[in-house]
């Protein structure tokens, strides 16, 4: 893009601000002004301001809601799953998504938070346990899963340069394609993009729901059509008990032929920050759990279980067919009203003490009114959740690693292992099993040589 033509473009949006600061720019940040301007997607940018000038259109919807429907599996409904899901994993037409493009603020980690150390033992990165449980699941089932990736311009080069460093975690390099979510910048209240530099735009993420339009615009929605898959699994990087690409799950899926399917858990209490899945006038929708009210939060049935019980962790399956459709659907904004770094007149970049600036994004479980079958499956979250968000208390490196620890060592006595815990029910000794050791007790049976002394900590690793 040239300066006139930014010039052009700017005035016509009634952004020429941005361009202030021309005279005073060397030739190479003019050249990354240009660029940050060509990028700016002034349809969604529009849809923003209109968001700020009537906020009761941003109002989170109203109508009733009711718990959606959730599946609990019984044994034979479980056994004719696995069987599907496994035939769609032999057929090669399973590949995975993993959302990674997040900027793990509370976590306050340098770094993506892919390359979070988390192995209770090995200290091994989440990515490790992510890429090698689809590396693992390949290989049993005799094809190639493609790994996605997403990330943002923030953390691609690092995210890359951590894959290389780890060797890819044994995936073939091929297979793993990252691509990288739209950024998107702030306003002010009158609608202004805010500038944080005399030569940049402040910008940030558009949320996991940039996930959709990305996959289409980085050319990963062809690269999954030229590879004939139909069934994707989607997942957060920041829990590594995740079962990727669980046959269960991507089963129940294909036999109810639903277009979303949706892993949910029951709250660990009423005020646990999971979304809800419910129904709203005929539809599935997400309600997050700030838009439920104090009492729907603890409202509970005649049986005394909460009545909006399970929460959603972000754990889905996409048919791609629907993937696709939803790739150009205009999802909703979210805002968030942020203190953001603006460049004064002077040139100078000042933090405000108060919120300033409107951040907006998208959230990929807003595609569920799109769907015309959903399904919920629930999961028992010992088994499959403990997400590392915060550096310290509840869902943080230390309660996963104990998580991690005591699903492995549930393992261990599966086949016969006894393992010592200590009065709470955690193994005495750390136990951290490398995806590609073992993908479940049924590896573990056929893999273990021999017993383990369980009076040390516990490593089982592909030599
Ligand atoms: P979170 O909502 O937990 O955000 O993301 P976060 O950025 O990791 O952490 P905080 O809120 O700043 O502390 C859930 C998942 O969605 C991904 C994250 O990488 C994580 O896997 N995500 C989130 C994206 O890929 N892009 C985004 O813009 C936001």
């Amino acid at each position: 893009m040239t300066y006139e033509k930014a010039q052009a473009v700017l005035k016509q949006h009634k952004q020429s601000h941005l361009l202030r600061f021309w005279d005073r720019l060397d030739a190479e940040a003019r050249a990354a002004l240009l660029r940050q301007v060509a990028a700016l997607d002034f349809a969604s940018i529009g849809r923003m301001q209109a968001m700020l000038q009537s906020p009761q259109a941003a109002a989170a919807a109203t109508g009733q809601i009711s718990p959606a429907r959730v599946v609990e599996l019984d044994a034979a409904a479980r056994t004719r799953a696995v069987a599907r899901g496994e035939e769609e994993l032999r057929a090669g037409r399973v590949g995975v998504v993993l959302v990674a493009g997040g900027q793990g603020s509370r976590l306050g980690f340098e770094g993506p938070k892919g390359a979070y150390p988390i192995g209770p033992i090995s200290q091994a990165v989440l990515f490790h346990f992510h890429v090698r449980k689809v590396l693992a699941l390949g290989r049993r089932h005799g094809v190639t899963i493609p790994l996605y990736i997403m990330v943002s311009d923030a953390n691609h080069a690092t995210t890359r340069a951590c894959f290389e460093a780890h060797n890819w975690f044994g995936m073939p390099p091929a297979d793993v394609f990252f691509f990288e979510q739209g950024m998107w910048p702030a306003l002010d209240a009158q609608g202004q993009i805010i500038l944080d530099a005399p030569g940049h735009l402040f910008q940030s993420p558009d949320g996991h729901g940039g996930t959709l339009s990305a996959l289409d615009a980085s050319g990963a929605l062809a690269d999954m059509s030229k590879r004939r898959l139909q069934t994707i699994f989607y997942f957060q990087v920041d829990n590594p008990m995740v079962e990727v690409a669980d046959p269960t799950f991507l089963g129940v899926h294909l036999l109810e032929q639903a277009e979303i399917s949706l892993k949910v858990c029951a709250k660990r209490d009423p005020q646990e920050g999971l979304g809800v899945v419910v129904e709203r006038d005929g539809r599935c929708a997400m309600v997050e759990y700030s838009e439920l009210t104090n009492e729907q939060k603890n409202q509970r049935t005649a049986d005394g279980e909460l009545y909006f019980k399970y929460g959603s962790v972000a754990i889905h399956v996409f048919s791609f067919a629907f993937l696709q459709q939803e790739a150009r659907a205009a999802l909703p904004l979210h805002v968030a009203h942020k203190k953001v770094p603006v460049c004064q007149d002077d040139g100078k970049t000042v933090t405000p003490s108060k919120p300033n600036g409107y951040k907006f994004e998208k959230f990929i479980f807003d595609v569920l009114p799109d769907a015309k079958k959903v399904v919920n499956l629930a999961f028992d979250r010992c088994e499959e959740f403990s997400p590392v968000k915060n550096a310290t208390g509840d869902d943080s490196p230390d309660t996963t690693r104990r998580d991690l620890s005591a699903k492995w060592a549930r393992w261990l006595k599966a086949v016969g292992v006894a393992v010592p815990d200590d009065a709470q029910g955690y193994p005495l000794v750390p136990v951290e099993i490398d995806p590609c050791f073992a993908l479940d007790p049924a590896d573990l049976v056929v893999r273990l040589r021999q017993r383990p002394d369980v009076s040390q900590p516990v490593l089982l690793a592909e030599k």
